[in-house]
């Protein structure tokens, strides 16, 4: 018995077969309820007692072997009968399907190629800060309405830890880390306690700049923002700067652009005035310096802050802001 038992396993070990039929002749051959390994199980009651437990094994490793040979070959064969049905050399390659990069993040690596080219280097910040360096540290006044439970998201219980609601934090953390000069571009996600709708969100984007130097000008800052605006919209934009007022910048400016899609003469995009707001900037207040470190009267600086949302828009035209955060595939497709 042990013998046959050896000899079949040999044999079986070394089967092949040609066709898929080659395989299920093989299978009534050995494993059907007439085939050689069932007349061994058959055979098995003769075996006499003390064998029983040995041969019992070694009939059970030989069905299974068996077993998985046939499955391989099986498998083998009908692997191979689909590759060759399928196989067309005629045809062209599949193409590949591509991502996009985000809308936003196009905007703003482009904002970031554009300053870098003129000495700006990248400064990152946390957005979970405390209170100091998203206002204090930034000449807000304790009653300023920007801390407003409205507007600031508090981590609870503790009115110290809030999320950042402008990237100008991440100044303050540059200014009390690094000594002048300083070239930064600070992009960054920055949370408000907004209600969403098309033109608002609670969470969006900004890019910050700040420089500071000895003999750093307002005359520089407009110099800079020129070059910006040329550089993103077209060398025919041209900028307009308007008195304005933030708590860290004295004085303090808005810039608008020249509308890009009346070219100026004025449409409903522009409210009929041929201009659209993009950022605010001005000279760092010397508060500012001072609180941070630096020396006022040796050191001056200017300072920038965008909506990269809003660049987004004036580029692309996207006219609802919830579009940027809603991951719909027929919108981001787009930016291939
Ligand atoms: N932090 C301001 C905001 O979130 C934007 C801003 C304005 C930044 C003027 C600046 C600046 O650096 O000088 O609305």
């Amino acid at each position: 018995m042990k013998e046959k038992i050896s000899k079949l396993g040999l044999i079986i070990e070394n089967l092949t077969a040609k066709t898929l039929d080659d395989v299920e002749v093989l299978r009534i051959k050995y494993l059907s309820k007439k085939g050689e390994i069932s007349a061994l199980f058959d055979n098995f009651r003769n075996v006499p007692n003390e064998q029983k437990r040995e041969i019992g094994q070694l009939l059970n490793v030989l069905r299974d072997r068996a077993l998985n040979k046939i499955n391989d070959l099986r498998e083998n064969l009908s692997a191979n009968a689909q590759n060759t049905e399928k196989q067309d050399f005629t045809r062209s390659a599949e193409s590949l399907e591509l991502g996009a990069r985000h809308p936003l993040s196009l905007v703003r690596n482009e904002i970031i190629d554009i300053f870098s080219r003129i000495g700006f280097s990248v400064a990152s910040g946390p957005e979970i800060e405390d209170d100091w360096h998203v206002f204090g540290a930034l000449n807000f006044p304790p009653e300023h309405p920007a801390r407003d439970m409205q507007d600031t998201f508090f981590i609870e219980k503790n009115p110290d830890i809030l999320l950042r609601t402008h990237t100008s934090s991440v100044q303050t953390r540059v200014m009390t880390s690094q000594k002048p000069p300083i070239r930064v571009l600070c992009p960054g996600r920055v949370y408000r306690n907004e209600a969403i709708s098309y033109r608002a969100h609670c969470f969006f984007h900004q890019v910050e700049g700040l420089y500071i130097d000895k003999n750093v000008s307002f005359a520089d800052l407009k110099q800079a923002l020129l070059y910006f605006a040329k550089e993103m919209f077209g060398e025919d934009t041209q900028i307009r700067l308007r008195p304005s007022y933030f708590p860290f910048t004295e004085p303090s400016a808005e810039m608008d652009i020249s509308c890009k899609i009346c070219g100026g003469k004025g449409c409903p995009f522009c409210k009929h005035t041929g201009w659209v707001e993009i950022l605010g900037c001005g000279m760092v207040d010397s508060n500012v310096l001072d609180e941070c470190g630096i020396d006022s009267k040796i050191y001056s600086g200017y300072a920038f802050g965008m909506g990269v949302e809003r660049i987004a828009n004036l580029k692309f035209q996207v006219k609802d802001l919830r579009l940027f955060s809603e991951n719909d595939m027929r919108f981001l497709r787009q930016f291939k």
